[in-house]
């Protein structure tokens, strides 16, 4: 395996001129930044600035302008924009070097994985404000309404075999928690192997597919689905009970492109660590954060019920679950509930 460390890459490369502007304003803050300095950034002429400025505005970009202070970033819109969102990243090494974002499509996984078969570079992140056929885990449909959540998918060619693979849910679910918390000041937990949650109300799943060999991966599609500022009204009936929003959670609407960035810094240093072979202190804290573990499980794969008690997970990121048999049982996948224990009289 190489662990040749790989270089940190600026998003800005890939950047059209309104990424570079909304960089440069977020980054002067209230200071401002001037239209000559932008036109010598850009190099283009102050005019082009002016004009991209007003596209910016038409988009619903809150762009103040002064004399004095120059152009001031004062709001941004709900929307997402992959120059934006390349705007906010940083640098990264891998994941979010690239982000195209499309207003409606079938599902965000079946773009990357065209994009894979076609031989993209891993890293690339697609968003759609809205999905008419997302799915979930187990052929499940994932609903994804329109600009009040984030539906989006990562391309990744990881050195692992396939049996590995459930790290990568692993360092994902984690990235999610991590960029969620830091965001909103909300305590994430996971149930394994891929759900967010807050107690018994998930509000984010983790969906990989993979193209693989018996001994290798080819590539993987990573695809995660957030209930950001998702309306109650929206989830399907069945499933109300059991879902939430970080919005219903926090009280407050969350910035959809802020924690769209937030999550693919996350993702990008957890992946850097697997590659590295530090995936034992991401182990750790998913076990610190997940819920399942000491608790009495009930698993169905395929038409095999397991029951017992979730001990641990091992280096592959799977769950070694001790069956009411007494045997260790290790589950990759499958359907887990969390059974009700009897309260105690
Ligand atoms: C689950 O918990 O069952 C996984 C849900 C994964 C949903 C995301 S939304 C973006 C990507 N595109 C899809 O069709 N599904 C994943």
């Amino acid at each position: 395996m190489n662990f040749a460390p790989k270089p940190l890459l600026d998003p800005a490369a890939k950047m059209g001129a309104d990424g570079r502007i909304l960089a440069a304003m977020r980054q002067a803050g209230e200071v401002g930044v001037s239209g000559a300095e932008l036109a010598r950034q850009l190099g283009v002429s102050r005019a082009a600035v002016w004009a991209r400025i007003e596209e910016l505005r038409k988009h619903g970009y809150e762009i103040g302008a002064s004399p004095h202070q120059g152009y001031v970033l004062k709001a941004t819109p709900d929307l997402l924009h992959a120059d934006d969102l390349l705007s906010r990243m940083g640098r990264v090494r891998v994941i979010g070097r690239d982000i195209r974002v499309f207003g409606e499509t079938n599902s965000t996984n079946d773009i990357v994985e065209k994009l894979a078969r076609d031989g993209v570079s891993e890293g690339i992140a697609v968003f759609a404000e809205s999905q008419t056929k997302g799915r979930g885990r187990l052929g499940r449909r994932w609903v994804s309404p329109d600009g009040c959540g984030l539906w989006f998918s990562v391309l990744l060619r990881p050195n692992l075999r396939p049996q590995a693979a459930t790290q990568l849910t692993v360092i994902s679910a984690v990235a999610v928690a991590r960029a969620i918390e830091r965001q909103t000041g909300l305590s994430p937990e996971i149930k394994w192997p891929n759900d967010i949650v807050f107690g018994t109300r998930k509000c984010a799943g983790i969906l990989i597919e993979l193209g693989a060999e018996l001994d290798h991966i080819r590539h993987v599609v990573l695809g995660i689905g957030i209930d950001v500022n998702v309306p109650v009204e929206c989830f399907p009936e069945e499933v109300r009970p059991i879902a939430t929003s970080l919005q219903a959670e926090a009280g407050h609407r969350i910035d959809r492109a802020e924690l769209a960035a937030g999550v693919l810094k996350e993702l990008d240093a957890a992946y850097h660590r697997l590659n590295t072979g530090d995936f034992h202190e991401i182990g750790d804290e998913w076990m610190r954060r997940c819920t399942t573990l000491g608790k009495r499980v009930r698993i169905l794969m395929g038409d095999r019920l397991i029951v017992g008690t979730a001990e641990a997970l091992d280096e592959e990121g799977s769950l070694l679950v001790r069956s009411e048999h007494g045997r260790i049982e290790r589950i990759v996948g499958g359907d887990v509930t969390l059974e009700k224990v009897p309260p105690q009289p």
